[in-house]
């Protein structure tokens, strides 16, 4: 009788899991609301790729809620912290910023020849932290990194044994951790194990194209317990926003097109030609070599969609907006004012800044919101 019991009590337990926001939105909805709490989570990335930012979002996220935040930090001075934080125009109120100097420890295992030097630095590094956290008592924690015990510890045995020390002293306590963890280059054997201990791990990385900006993207490499859409999602890191995510659109989620109808271009002969026009909820490709008359044929149907009422959004990737009005305008379409009524919605890209996921998440809001909206 105790054992089926027993379970049940841990299903329960199970439930009164609660999820906390990681402060950045595109990640909670990828998180389906956010991180089970109190659990172990580590972000890895490369150096450069975001995680002290992503790091100060979830604590600030904790402070707006009223908890306790705690950033310790080994890998950045609390002055180097700070103005990461200020490059963003946020602020450390409410954190408690524990800092320690890495390079104390490192340098002892470096310069003794007795390996015990460094290990009881990092035995007393501990000791402080968790003092630290007997204090303060946060509910949110960010360490980082581990990086800077990865050096010290060096073999992974030793290491892991710290990190599962760690974790079951970080449950006792009831804080939700996230433990930030720098990749370097020559790539880390650790990685997988640390993976297990953890119970989630989301993945920073940082690839430079042929050409334009960095592109940045996110991967939940592992959450227990919860069903995330894997694969890569794009990221950026923009003045004030901090982190902004744009979480992959799920192909099968939306819902059925209602009955199509046929959308004409106004010119008789060009709708005859596909069988009295283009079908709605398809997608059309017009491809032609330069000055042919793509963009010709294209705004004839958004002009004669605009003449019947319709809204229409348009996304120009080669033109700019003035161009493409004075365009128009050569054609004897005035498009000017139904841009500036709204019934027209333009968006106009440079290809090189903007990434896939984002432009998806764009055309996605503009249909949802104000095409699919207004008829
Ligand atoms: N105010 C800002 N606005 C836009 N981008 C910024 C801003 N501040 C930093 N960045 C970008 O974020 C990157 C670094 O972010 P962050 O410090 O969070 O990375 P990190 O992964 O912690 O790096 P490290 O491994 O060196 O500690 C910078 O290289 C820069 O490209
Ligand atoms: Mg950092």
């Amino acid at each position: 009788m105790s054992g089926p019991g027993r379970r049940e009590d841990k299903i329960a337990s199970r439930k009164k899991d609660v999820i906390v926001s990681t402060g950045i939105t595109g990640l909670d909805e990828i998180l389906r609301g956010g991180l089970p709490s109190p659990n172990l989570y580590i972000l890895q990335g490369p150096p450069g790729s975001g995680k002290t930012t992503a790091g100060l979002q979830f604590l600030r996220e904790g402070v707006a809620a009223g908890q306790n935040c705690m950033y310790v930090s080994l890998s950045q001075s609390a002055r180097e912290l700070e103005a990461i934080t200020r490059s963003h125009g946020w602020t450390l109120d409410g954190i408690r910023v524990e800092e320690f100097s890495a390079s104390d420890a490192l340098n002892a295992a470096a310069e003794q020849t007795i390996f015990q030097t460094s290990e009881l630095r990092l035995d007393e590094t501990r000791k402080a932290i968790e003092a630290a956290i007997n204090e303060h008592k946060p509910a949110r924690l960010v360490y980082d990194s581990l990086l800077e015990v990865r050096l010290i510890t060096g073999d992974s045995p030793r290491f892991r044994r710290e990190l599962i020390a760690f974790k079951s002293f970080l449950a006792e306590h009831n804080v939700i951790g996230l433990l930030l963890d720098t990749q370097t280059s020559g790539g880390d054997r650790n990685g997988e194990e640390i993976e297990g201990i953890a119970h989630g791990v989301i993945r920073f990385d940082k690839a430079l194209e042929e050409y334009g900006s960095v592109r940045r993207r996110v991967e939940i490499s592992k959450m227990r317990g919860v069903p995330v859409a894997d694969g890569y999602h794009d990221m950026a890191i923009r003045e004030g926003d901090g982190i902004v995510l744009f979480p992959r659109i799920v192909p099968g989620n939306a819902s059925e097109p209602g009955q199509p109808q046929l959308i004409k271009s106004g010119v008789e002969a060009l709708d005859e030609m596909f069988g009295g026009g283009q079908e709605s909820g398809t997608t059309t490709l017009v491809i032609g070599q330069s000055g042919t008359g793509k963009s010709t044929m294209s705004s004839l149907y958004a002009t004669a969609a605009l003449n019947r009422g319709e809204s229409v959004a348009l996304f120009l990737f080669e033109e700019r907006l003035e161009t493409f009005f004075r365009r128009s305008e050569g054609l004897g379409m005035n498009l000017r004012k139904l841009h500036k009524d709204g019934q027209l919605i333009i968006h106009d890209f440079n290809p090189n800044e903007i990434s896939p996921g984002e432009f998806g998440q764009i055309v996605q809001k503009v249909v949802s919101e104000k095409i699919s909206g207004s008829s």
